[in-house]
């Protein structure tokens, strides 16, 4: 397979490199990159390994730029670029590529939700409905027949994947508390002054509490879908880590529920899933999962609330890993083909 992979020198665009270098199926990549091209791919990530060069040999190993990819032919285009930036750099790629999209931009289809959350109505509006929430756990039948796919967000992942089996079983009651911790990189390679070492070392806070934060609404829709009645409130932080998310979830349990019904509700959705690892009474950790395409999910009751622990690494599973995980889902091969289950 042939796969391209536009804003390299992302930490997104980085990470999904390092995976499509090593996986089996993927026998060509062309790096696609604004700011590296002309550079050689070895010179933009020294982390890549030169065995793996031979998989760019129409750039010879070379990043280029968009305007060159456009003349070649893929059989998935990878976007890894910021919102309402996206949809416009991979419109000549749209309905002849499949196409995965970490951005937001294809992400919620209900243009007033998008507009709350980003202020301007989505950029393709009119394709929407050819896209697909690229959540592999719930939506793997759908993303087999779709050909573009929107990467979840990271923050949303390690909340939705905690969530959404209780909510389908209906054991909750309305409203939701949700605090996450994110690791810096998070926020991209940007360059901003809140995001120095000196201003983040040694430093922890929250920031955009309650419907303020842009995946508050890509939250908040999902579980709607569901139930309309659901109310979340989502309180990100940051802290002095290069990657990982650890989430933690607050909410009542309905009626006569019970721990016993919570764990039976996970192992119902989840058991068989080969990235999501249900820890029970273990309080996971941010390490736990380093490097790998892993949700842990532990989870513990006092009188009728129910905390639940979600974690993820934000930029394999909350990211570039789950990108892969959903072009083996859309061309039919193993989920887990290329991807970590193990920690590094
Ligand atoms: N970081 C995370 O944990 C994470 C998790 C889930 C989803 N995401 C989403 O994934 C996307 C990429 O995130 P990231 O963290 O990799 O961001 P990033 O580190 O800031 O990288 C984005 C890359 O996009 C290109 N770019 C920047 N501004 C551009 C512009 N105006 N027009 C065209 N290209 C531009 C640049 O690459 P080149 O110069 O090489 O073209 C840049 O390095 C974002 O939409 C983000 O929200 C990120």
């Amino acid at each position: 397979m042939k796969a391209a992979i536009i804003g390299i020198s992302g930490y997104t665009g980085r990470i999904l490199l390092r995976l499509l270098a090593q996986h089996p199926e993927i026998k060509t990549i062309v790096p696609v990159s604004r700011s590296k091209a002309g550079k050689k791919i070895i010179d933009v990530d020294s982390g890549f390994n030169k065995q793996v060069d031979f998989k760019m040999n129409p750039t010879k190993g070379f990043c280029i730029a968009l305007e060159k990819a456009t003349g070649m032919d893929f059989d998935v285009v990878f976007a890894a670029l910021p919102h309402l930036k996206s949809a416009k750099h991979l419109r000549p790629f749209i309905g002849k590529a499949v196409i995965v999209d970490l951005s937001a931009d294809f992400r919620i289809k209900d243009v007033a939700v998008f507009k709350q959350a980003y202020g301007v109505e989505p950029p393709r509006a009119d394709l929407l409905d050819k896209a697909v929430y690229g959540l592999c756990e719930w939506y793997g039948d759908e993303i087999k027949k779709k050909d573009i796919i929107a990467n979840p967000g990271c923050y949303p992942t390690s909340c939705l994947l905690a969530l959404l089996p209780l909510v389908k079983e209906e054991l909750l009651e309305d409203k939701i508390i949700i605090n996450s911790i994110s690791g810096i990189s998070g926020a991209g390679k940007k360059v901003q002054e809140n995001l120095l070492f000196c201003e983040r070392t040694e430093n922890c806070g929250a920031y955009l509490p309650g419907k303020m934060h842009r995946h508050t609404p890509e939250i908040q829709n999902e579980l709607k879908n569901i139930n309309p009645r659901m109310d979340v409130f989502f309180t990100p932080h940051l802290a002095p880590l290069k990657r990982g998310i650890a989430t933690t979830i607050t909410a009542e349990l309905k009626g006569n529920n019970v721990k016993a019904d919570v764990t039976r509700v996970f192992n119902q959705y989840y058991k068989k899933e080969p990235f999501i690892c249900l820890r029970g009474d273990i309080i996971p950790q941010t390490g736990d999962v380093w490097g790998s395409n892993r949700c842990d999910l532990g989870w513990y009751v006092e009188g009728n609330t129910l905390f639940i622990f979600s974690v993820i690494d934000n930029l394999v599973k909350g990211a570039s890993g789950q990108a892969v995980q959903n072009m083996n889902i859309r061309f039919g091969l193993d989920q887990t083909m290329g991807l970590k289950t193990t920690a590094v």
